[in-house]
């Protein structure tokens, strides 16, 4: 049926549809490709490449596409009843329109790089689908006005390579992992290398084009400041189906000089990092220096230590870096030897991990360098964390199998932001953000425990070193657990609420029981509506 669908005319197909399948009670991909031809303003639909039901031979393969999480992906994780690939505007609405109208439950992916693969896989409702962006990726940049719109199905990528295809001194400030989804990422904030001189992505936005639950289409304007703010920070499927962001561009010199220097346990790892937490957010706004944390081999002698790589971007040369480094973090004895100057967009891949000369084509790509097995968690930080706690965490790191640490230093424009500016709340008083990862490969569920536990463990231990109450936490950094009782119970959403949002979660619920009182778009952890009466 799908391909004789492609190359029939809309109308023919209703009536087509409408003779064999609404008398009899027709499946529910059936009624929901109907109602779409209805709906999709005569904007054809190539169902052949569009439409996967569970039973189609690539339905897999489709779902894993751009799903980071393979925890999310073995056999007993729920699926999706079909994934449809709207290649038009008007085919996001009328997905919304007809998933409301058939009572089917809308997941919405763009990157498929959620934590918990909440844009792929619902655990709280079934029958579900999925409607994934990745064929609406257009970015259209505008010089002139500094400005670019991007599509949600884009990647950060592209939208890096985009811009500095237009201009060398151009870039934006958003995530380090290229292959992010901007419709997704820009929705919990998008912090990267630039947070430091010009804030998140979410900050530099000043447009947007989003599906409404009534199927509309809304820019700024028409959806009002209130439902604005909601949708720059306050995270991803909560407040209608972004289309389009419109981005402010910002400015970077034509040379950027980025190093990586590593010290282990042996080097003094322990000292570096504690002097590290009393610089990194106070260094030049112009320096971003973040430090990965992971186990290592000890060498000749045998057993383990653990690394601190210092990976950074600086925007400028590396002569007026060094002289950065040596006023204020001589103790990491930056080289001239260790610096590279590059362009900004090479910079990016750098950054982002991608061997060196590798052409920046690679980014059109799309494609991620990260399909693990995992489980991540986030902290902030105010107060550096002693060193007797350091030691505490080089043992727990090096008990297990593949895990990663990392902090991410704030400070210069994200301190001067006030945190009511957008949802995202974490901002003066911040010294660094952590993020705790733990990876594995093995797909048996039953080998995930111990992972889960390990950095259930490791976060209990960090307590006393982190933000307090409330203990807050990263919306881009997904984490369920957030929402569980010691009983394995869900709480109110307040718990999670407040630790991503702060007092920014009250107005969230406000916007949501404005825009969406019957709750179409949810998840595990979406905003959730104040109750109306009925
Ligand atoms: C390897 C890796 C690296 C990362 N690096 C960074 C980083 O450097 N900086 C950073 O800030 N974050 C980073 N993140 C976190 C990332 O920002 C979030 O996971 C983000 O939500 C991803 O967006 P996406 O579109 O790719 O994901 P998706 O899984 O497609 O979506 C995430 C959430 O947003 C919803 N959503 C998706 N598209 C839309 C839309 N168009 N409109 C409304 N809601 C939508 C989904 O339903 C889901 O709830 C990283 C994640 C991974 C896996
Ligand atoms: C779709 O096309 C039909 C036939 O040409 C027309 O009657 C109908 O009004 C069109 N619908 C929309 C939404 O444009
Ligand atoms: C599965 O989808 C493909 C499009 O990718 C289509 O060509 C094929 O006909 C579908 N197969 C079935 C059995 O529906
Ligand atoms: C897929 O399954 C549905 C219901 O299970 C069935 O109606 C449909 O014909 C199947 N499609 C294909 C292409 O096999
Ligand atoms: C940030 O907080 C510090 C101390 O709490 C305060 O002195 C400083 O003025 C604040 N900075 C901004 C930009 O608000």
């Amino acid at each position: 049926m799908a391909s004789l669908a492609s190359s029939l005319s809309p109308v023919l197909l209703i009536l087509l549809l409408s003779a064999s399948f609404a008398a009899s009670a027709s499946t529910i991909q059936e009624q929901f490709i109907q109602c779409l031809f209805v709906n999709s303003q005569n904007i054809s639909i190539p169902l052949a490449t569009a439409f996967f039901t569970q039973n189609n031979s690539s339905f897999s393969t489709v779902l894993e596409s751009s799903a980071q999480n393979l925890r999310y992906l073995v056999p007993s994780a729920p699926k999706p009843e079909f994934i449809f690939f709207p290649v038009h505007e008007s085919h996001v609405q009328a997905s919304v329109i007809c998933s409301k109208q058939l009572r089917l439950h809308l997941r919405v992916r763009s990157g498929g790089h959620d934590y918990e693969g909440l844009s792929y896989v619902s655990q709280i409702e079934s029958p579900f689908i999925v409607v994934d962006l990745a064929k609406l990726r257009s970015i259209n940049v505008d010089l002139k006005d500094n400005t670019a719109w991007v599509q949600a199905g884009a990647t950060i990528g592209e939208v890096y390579y985009r811009v500095s295809e237009k201009s060398q001194t151009h870039g934006f400030p958003a995530g380090l992992c290229t292959s992010l989804g901007v419709g997704g990422h820009i929705t919990g904030g998008a912090y990267g290398p630039l947070m430091r001189k010009y804030g998140l992505g979410a900050d530099n936005v000043v447009d947007a084009r989003i599906v409404d639950v009534n199927g509309r289409i809304l820019d700024r304007k028409a959806m009002g400041e209130d439902h604005f703010w909601a949708i720059r920070g306050g995270g991803g499927g909560s407040f209608g189906i972004i289309l389009w962001w419109k981005i402010k561009m910002v400015p970077v010199p034509p040379t950027v000089t980025v190093f990586t220097v590593t010290k282990t346990l042996e080097q003094g790892a322990t000292k570096t990092l504690y002097k590290w937490q009393q610089v990194a957010d106070k260094l030049d706004e112009n320096l971003f220096i973040r430090v990965i944390l992971q186990p290592a081999s000890a060498g000749a002698k045998g057993g383990r230590t653990v690394t601190t790589s210092y990976n950074a971007l600086f925007l400028g040369g590396a002569d007026e870096l060094l002289q950065v480094m040596q006023e204020s973090f001589p103790e990491l004895g930056l080289t001239k030897k260790d610096c590279t100057e590059t362009s900004w967009i090479k910079a990016v891949l750098y950054i982002a991990g991608y061997p060196s000369e590798t052409p920046p084509e690679v980014l059109l790509q799309g494609k991620s360098t990260f399909k693990n097995y995992f489980k991540a968690k986030s902290d902030f930080v105010k107060e550096p964390i002693p060193e007797t706690a350091l030691e505490g965490l080089w043992e727990r790191l090096m008990e297990e199998d593949s895990p990663l640490m990392v902090f991410n230093p704030y400070g210069g424009m994200m301190s001067k932001i006030p945190e009511s500016a957008i949802p995202f709340p974490h901002r003066n008083g911040t010294l660094f953000k952590i993020q705790y990862l733990s990876l594995w490969k093995d797909a048996d569920t039953g080998k995930a425990k111990p992972h889960m536990d390990w950095i259930r463990n490791l976060y209990n231990f960090m307590a006393p070193y982190v933000s307090k109450l409330p203990r807050t936490a990263y919306v881009n950094y997904r984490d369920l657990d957030l929402g569980m009782n010691n009983n394995g119970g869900s709480e109110d959403a307040r718990v999670w609420g407040s630790k991503y949002f702060k007092d920014n979660f009250n107005r969230l619920v406000r916007v949501k029981t404005k825009v969406d009182p019957d709750n179409f778009f949810r998840h595990e952890q979406s905003i959730p509506p104040l109750s109306q009466p009925h």
